[in-house]
């Protein structure tokens, strides 16, 4: 009977990041409900989904010593609640012989590892599925009282991984080693199935968790052979449960269930917004695998009749689990944080369309005999066909077998042929075998496990907390060489990973104390820090040798010490050493901790991460690109939402053609987005596959010389507008660096109701006077002068005031391009917020351009040379030098000051000014800073020239800048003072016209007085009179009256 795919949802609690930077949860539940909120509006109504179970593990809990989250309130569902519920019907299944499929699904780090096999003592489902499967297999072994009838249990595990559509098998190194793809095959019988995929028999949970760790360390060793991003990669441990038994009437049964465990990579659409415009977004998927699942469930949850399994690896192998002989249940684990709102939404509707698939599970089991039986049958047919010809021959075609088709047919045969044999010998005779292999794993496991209590050693950090601590090398010899792996010079610690040399670097260990010397100018950083010589490592220290490859020293009497003395050791997480490395390259900093910094500095780990990647990728395949990391201020952007938007910092991949000398920036998730593909070519190119060979347009490392580039910006300010006054300006155009790189010839000019240029200036008290005014002016964008000369073309684009959509200028060639741009700007009616945005703000003109596809002249015949060398001629400092690295403290306090007030007063400074603050990382000490005096006389000269150089740079572009700003000051006041003297002439002068207008009034009604009294002469004191009725009557004495004659 056809039954829909049960699904459960499951809300993990914060983690550090989210709880250091208050997020705020937007997820509810109320019984089988999920309700998830809109953090940019909490208050409106939360769009609402129906699942299986609801699992509320946000809240609620305690830890026990053990380190086990048990309830504290009833709503918090721990490990075992999420077992009872689901696990336990996937065990009840299994001896009922049905096929079992579960899978977990959600982006990276939202929890499906921890729901699925968990950390430490909060077991997942598979260990808990497995021991509880022991259990009751050793329950029904020891309760059959007569041996005969004593039924055989069998349990074999697989595990695979599949990763950019190939397949590895993680219980076999071979085809790790061979790091080629295992093929996909498919028969009528059994469908789709791995060619080769090993079957390891097991007899218990410790035999199953030790495969299950041999497959995840095999993991970890692909990935970074691969230089894999682990979480792109879909890991589906089978366990093949097999009984026999006699039935009712004596018969031999066999029942069958595979359950299917599948851990699915991160769901997050790899940055596909900021991939927006790039022209490798089409055609390149990410992962084919999980686009196809998500087109697989739509046609399925429509009923189509087409679905598209042969898409995908994946979906090949998951056939039955999604629409056919397989109970199934989803888990999608959310992630309860503000930040992840969207991914989590797209996470919730992708669980509710997989509630409407239904499977239909049937019991495998039939008579031993009788599946023997059909095994020899077809085998007879397989030998019969071959021997006659082959299919063709059998369908009336002339030809004979191919032989193509004699293959296949001979590897049918193959396979039967083992199948039958593995039915034919006795369980025992297996177990014997397996148990000697697993035995002596397990035996393995134990003395490394002793070893590590006593040994000097370094384990490997790794973004997946899965895979953290499952690479181990010892430090046990007096001296060791790190080197990468299967070179020739047989490193004793063999290493994979981006940028390892041959010979990395020496470990010495004298009487316990451990050293670590890299080889030439092999890069290995020390607690964020790069050595250049000797220098003595301490637990806990984080050693990343290369681009990627990044352990945790453990140095254990060292670590008993410090447990003595009562200091409380914390392990260092990944995330703590990324951000270490970034504070270390100068481009975040210790103190504030506001919700956007710490934002913005996750970013900044992130895209440095890639930055480091990508050069060692673009050495290695000699790509003779370099990219760094740029920040770009608020007020580098055309940014004005009005008073109450974040000035939120951007990162930005810089990407530098090392021939050209042309630049681009990329967005955080272009980079991410090329970072993904760049790690494909990589594969390709390390396995030897010629597929690495793209063309230009399939490359992720290039870029076409005409692609748009922001040239800079110029800032105009409005204050002038606020006074109706005009504004006539040749703005300096600067870059993200302040560097200046060309001028902008710009107007303002306010006009009247019928857009003419005003003529005579209104006269306000204040600017306020403007509100509830209406106020027409006219932009004008002249030209640009000065730019760069490799540019070839230009244009400018804006956004004014509340403006949702750029403006653009039309795009003009050459260095001195006028752009002759117009526009009237009629505001209806000034508001307060208005005219606060012409006094507190710029306008923000963002000039654009394309550059000159050609090397640059500078650079001599530089396109021969390797990007190795290229790099080094190129050496910029990104942040921080390397110089400063090695600053006093005092000194350090005093240039953090400094950029700090950089960072606040003017935003406009790039990739050097801003620190992003971080918090300390806790219990940790660096004592690396001495290393300066490890490096040579002439590095530290070039060092030392370098800065200096860079400091009167930027001390130029400061005093440039400060000399701008000073006389625009000054030209503002000026023109303030001539606006108030206009302004105090103009009340002057109103007041006269008003006088003057009264006595004329006066003069006339004494006059039409005067002439009904028949009088031709005015009194003057009659005049005063009657210009000020207030005043005293004036007695006249004689002729002292003066009088004037009326014609
Ligand atoms: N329900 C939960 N309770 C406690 N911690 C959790 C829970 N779910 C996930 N975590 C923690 O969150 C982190 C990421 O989880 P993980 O399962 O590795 O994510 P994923 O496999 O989806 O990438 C891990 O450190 C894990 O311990
Ligand atoms: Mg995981």
């Amino acid at each position: 009977m056809a039954e829909n795919v049960k699904v459960a949802v499951r809300v993990r609690p914060f983690n550090e990041r989210e709880e250091d930077r208050n997020a705020t949860p937007v997820i509810k539940m109320e019984g089988k409900c999920t309700e998830i909120f809109n953090p940019e509006d909490m208050k409106a109504e939360p769009k609402k989904f129906n699942f299986d179970y609801s699992y509320w593990s946000h809240d609620g809990y305690t830890k026990r010593p053990d380190g086990y989250m048990e309830p504290a309130e009833p709503k918090y569902a721990d490990q075992q609640r999420v077992f009872d519920d689901l696990g336990k019907g996937v065990l009840d299944n299994a001896w009922k012989g049905y096929n079992c499929s579960l899978f977990a699904y959600g982006q990276t780090g939202s929890g499906k590892t921890y729901s699925m096999v968990g950390y430490q003592a909060n077991k997942g489902i598979v260990p808990m599925v497995c021991t509880e499967l022991f259990k009751a297999i050793d329950q029904k072994r020891s309760d059959v009282s007569d041996t005969k009838d004593k039924g055989v249990y069998e349990v074999m595990i697989s595990m695979l991984e599949i990763y950019n559509e190939q397949v590895r098998d993680l219980l076999n190194s071979k085809t790790i080693k061979n790091r080629g793809s295992m093929n996909i095959k498919s028969d009528p019988k059994r469908g789709f199935y791995v060619e080769g995929l090993m079957k390891s028999l097991v007899n218990s949970y410790p035999e199953i968790e030790n495969k299950i760790n041999e497959g995840t360390k095999n993991r970890t060793v692909a990935s970074t052979n691969m230089n894999a991003t682990s979480s792109r990669a879909h890991t589906i441990v089978a366990i093949h449960f097999k009984q026999e038994s006699k039935d009712s009437t004596g018969q031999n049964m066999t029942k069958t269930s595979v359950i299917n465990l599948v851990d699915l990579a991160g769901s997050e659409r790899v940055a596909s917004t900021g991939a927006q415009g790039d022209r490798l977004k089409e055609g390149s998927s990410i992962n084919q695998s999980l686009s196809s699942l998500g087109n697989v469930i739509n046609a399925l949850a429509k009923s189509k009749p087409f679905i598209p399994y042969r898409d995908s690896a994946l979906t090949k192998l998951l056939k039955n689990a999604l629409g056919g002989n397989s109970k199934t249940i989803m888990i999608a684990a959310l992630s309860p944080a503000d930040i992840n709102y969207k991914e989590t939404l797209s996470t919730l509707r992708f669980a509710d369309r997989a509630k409407a698939i239904k499977t239909t599970a049937t019991v495998n089991e039939n008579p031993t005999d009788k599946l023997i039986r059909e095994l020899r049958e077809e085998n007879a047919r397989l030998q019969k066909l071959l021997q006659e010809g082959g299919i063709s021959a059998i369908q009336g075609e002339s030809s004979g077998v191919t032989s193509e088709e004699k293959r296949l047919l001979e590897e049918q045969l193959q396979q039967n042929q083992r199948e039958m044999e593995e039915m034919k010998t006795t369980w025992e005779q297996k177990l014997e075998i397996a148990q000697k292999e697993n035995q002596a794993k397990i035996e393995d496991e134990r003395r490394l496990a002793e070893h590590k209590k006593v040994t000097p050693h370094f384990w490997n950090l790794n973004e997946d907390p899965a895979l953290s601590g499952m690479v181990v090398h010892f430090c046990d010899k007096d001296k060791a060489l790190i080197g990468r792996k299967a070179s020739e010079s047989g490193a004793d610690i063999p290493l994979a990973g981006l940028g390892i040399q041959p010979n990395h670097a020496e470990i010495l260990n004298k009487d316990g104390s451990v050293l670590i010397i890299p080889v030439d100018t092999a890069k290995v950083t020390v607690n964020g820090q790069k050595i250049l010589a000797e220098t003595r490592l301490h637990h806990h220290d984080r050693v990343l040798f290369g681009a990627n490859a990044l352990y945790i020293f453990h140095h254990p009497s060292e670590a008993a010490k410090l447990a003595e003395s009562g200091g409380k050791i914390n392990t260092p997480t990944f995330d703590q050493a990324q951000q270490e490395l970034a504070m270390m390259a100068g481009l975040v900093s210790k103190d504030g901790t506001s919700k956007e910094d710490l934002i913005l500095q996750e970013e900044v780990t992130q895209v440095l991460r890639i930055v480091n990647e990508a050069n060692a990728m673009s050495e290695e395949m000699d790509k003779k690109v370099k990219f760094e990391v740029a920040l770009l201020a608020p007020s580098f952007r055309s940014l004005y939402r009005g008073p109450t938007e974040a000035d939120i910092t951007e990162v930005r991949m810089k990407v530098k053609d090392l021939v050209s000398g042309n630049h681009w920036m990329w967005t955080k998730d272009k980079a991410i987005h090329r970072h993904a593909l760049m790690q494909q070519l990589y594969q390709d190119f390390i396995s030897k596959d010629d597929n690495w060979k793209v063309s230009k347009e399939d490359d992720p490392f290039w870029e076409p010389a005409d692609t748009e580039i922001m040239i800079g910006v110029a800032h105009l300010n409005l204050l002038s507008l606020a006074y109706k006054c005009s504004i006539e300006e040749n703005a300096d155009i600067h870059d993200h660096k302040t560097t200046i790189k060309g001028h902008l010839k710009l107007e303002v000019i306010p006009c009247d109701k019928n857009k003419q240029p005003l003529e005579d200036i209104e006269l306000l008290e204040d600017t306020t006077e403007l509100i509830g005014k209406d106020l027409t002016f006219l932009l004008k964008i002249n030209g640009a002068r000065g730019l760069p000369t490799n540019i070839t073309k230009s244009f400018c684009k804006f956004k004014f005031y509340l403006d949702h959509d750029y403006v653009q200028t039309k795009e003009v060639a050459g260095m001195t391009p006028d752009f002759d741009f117009e526009q009237f700007y009629v505001q209806n009616p000034v508001t307060k917020q208005f005219l606060d945005y012409l006094k507190d703000r710029h306008l923000v003109i963002e000039v654009w351009g394309r550059q000159k596809d050609e090397q640059s002249p500078s650079k001599g015949n530089t396109g021969l040379l390797p990007t190795k060398d290229l790099m080094i001629r190129e050496k910029t400092f990104i942040g921080k030098s390397a110089l400063e690295d090695g600053d006093t403290g005092e000194k350090k306090k005093k240039k953090k000051k400094k950029r700090k007030k950089e960072h606040d007063v003017d935003a406009a400074d790039g990739t050097n000014g801003i620190i992003i603050p971080v918090p300390p990382l806790s219990g940790q000490k660096s004592d690396v800073r001495d290393n300066m005096s490890n490096m040579s006389k002439e590095e530290e000269k070039k060092l030392r020239d370098d800065l200096s150089r860079l400091e009167s740079e930027k001390q130029r572009s400061e005093t440039k800048l400060k000399e701008t700003i000073d006389a625009h000051k000054a030209e503002m006041s000026q023109k303030v003072q001539e606006i108030e003297s206009f302004k105090s002439r103009g009340r002057q002068l109103h007041q006269e016209n008003m006088d003057n207008k009264k006595t004329l009034e006066a003069v006339k009604e004494l006059l039409a007085r005067t002439r009904g009294n028949g009088k031709s002469t005015i009194n003057v004191s009659d005049l005063e009179r009657t210009l000020d009725p207030s005043a005293p009557q004036t007695v006249e004495h004689g002729n002292t009256s003066k009088a004037c004659i009326l014609q």
